[in-house]
């Protein structure tokens, strides 16, 4: 049998990991500076993570969620302390489209409403009201198309009130930081306008993220730049530092009640390991003073590339955009100067995206092989 063709593949194949080093078939070793889309947070194998996972696999890995799991629990609580989120509950399922879906889904539940107000070159993932409420029509397929979504440009609160008013939105929902786009994102006053104008209308705001949540931003979640409590926050990529988690925190006012959302993997014995795991080296390791010690290192750093036009995005979830395309740039960066990073809807910027862990010594790699490249390029 053969896959099914639809990813792009680079030609490399990476059989070893530790932190923030990939090994490939071959012994090669290569930075990582994307995390694989933003998913590891704590590090490739980070060894006491990895011994938490074999442990839990050798007790029980898997129940279904009819049976007492004291272990979401755990997870949850201890969620709930590092991302100062205590009053919000924690609904767990296996990636950011499904932790979208249901919040989605949700909002729908709670005020009976269905249209959707969403923003200019969001991604939210690619199941059925996640990817239609995501700005991007090649990968919305007419079945996704009956959802009634209207997209806005960020940072237009005019706009939002004037949609809000006619009564019939159901949610809002914004990524922290805008990923796949490009690392664009509202600014304090608008997304202190959003939370106001949903209190107003009865409308859900539902802040995504997916990307820009568990640390990368500088703070636990990137809304917590912005002083504002969203209604419902969903959360994946950086939760299991590789194993399949998503999730979302959930306002005291919205009632549970039995089968209102479920699933089949979400929360079982080892992703709730796996997910604990995560938070326990976030908090001992300090790793949210590591991205801000490196944001300030990386800022100044890239002062000596004139050639970056803007750096955007925060914390460990950047954009370092010129005024070109990037695609022979990041290829040559991969291939020649064996550094990882990504790129976005945004054909101008490079995104980078590492492991928590980064250290500054590897942004100086970074600085001197973009400096290289950038050079080759024009030469
Ligand atoms: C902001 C955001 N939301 C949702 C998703 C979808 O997550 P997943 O691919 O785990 O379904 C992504 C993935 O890149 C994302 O960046």
């Amino acid at each position: 049998m053969n896959l099914f063709d639809v990813y792009p593949l680079y030609n490399i194949t990476p059989v070893k990991a530790l932190d923030c080093t990939i090994t490939d078939e071959n012994g090669v070793e290569y930075l990582d500076l994307y995390s694989g889309h933003g998913v590891i947070s704590i590090g490739h194998t980070q060894p006491d993570y990895v011994a938490k996972l074999k442990n839990q696999l050798d007790n029980i890995g898997f129940y279904s969620n009819a049976i007492q799991n004291p272990l979401q629990v755990e997870f949850a609580e201890k969620l709930g302390k590092l991302s100062g989120c205590e009053e919000y509950s924690l609904f767990l399922c296996s990636s950011g489209a499904e932790a979208n879906e249901n919040a989605l889904k949700l909002a729908s539940f709670h005020n009976g409403k269905s249209r959707v107000i969403s923003f200019e070159n969001s991604f939210h993932g690619r199941t059925s009201a996640a990817v239609a409420v995501t700005d991007n029509k090649k990968i919305v397929a007419p079945i996704n198309a009956q959802q009634v979504v209207t997209f806005l440009p960020l940072n237009n609160i005019d706009l939002v009130e004037s949609e809000l008013k006619k009564g019939d939105v159901c949610t809002v929902i914004i990524e922290g930081i805008q990923g796949v786009g490009g690392l664009d994102e509202g600014t304090t006053e608008f997304f202190q306008g959003l939370e106001k104008l949903c209190n107003q209308y009865d409308v859900v705001l539902i802040l995504d993220e997916v990307q820009s949540g568990y640390g990368r931003s500088g703070k636990f979640f990137a809304f917590q730049q912005h002083n504002i409590k969203p209604d419902i926050i969903c959360l994946a990529k950086g939760m299991g530092n590789g194993f399949p988690i998503g999730g979302i925190l959930i306002a005291p006012k919205f009632t549970a009640s039995h089968g209102l959302l479920g699933t089949t993997f979400g929360g079982s014995h080892l992703a709730c390991a796996a997910g604990i795991a995560v938070l326990d080296v976030i908090e001992n390791q300090k790793l949210i003073d590591n991205v801000n010690d490196v944001y300030a290192y990386f800022l100044e750093a890239i002062k000596q590339v004139p050639e970056i036009v803007k750096v955007k995005g925060k914390g460990l979830m950047l954009g370092v955009e010129f005024d070109f395309e990037v695609g022979p740039l990041r290829k040559k960066l991969i291939v020649e100067k064996l550094i990882f990073t990504g790129s976005a809807n945004n054909k101008n910027l490079l995104r980078i995206l590492p492991p928590l862990t980064i250290k500054k010594e590897a942004i100086d790699t970074f600085i001197v092989a973009l400096k290289e490249s950038l050079a080759e390029l024009k030469a």
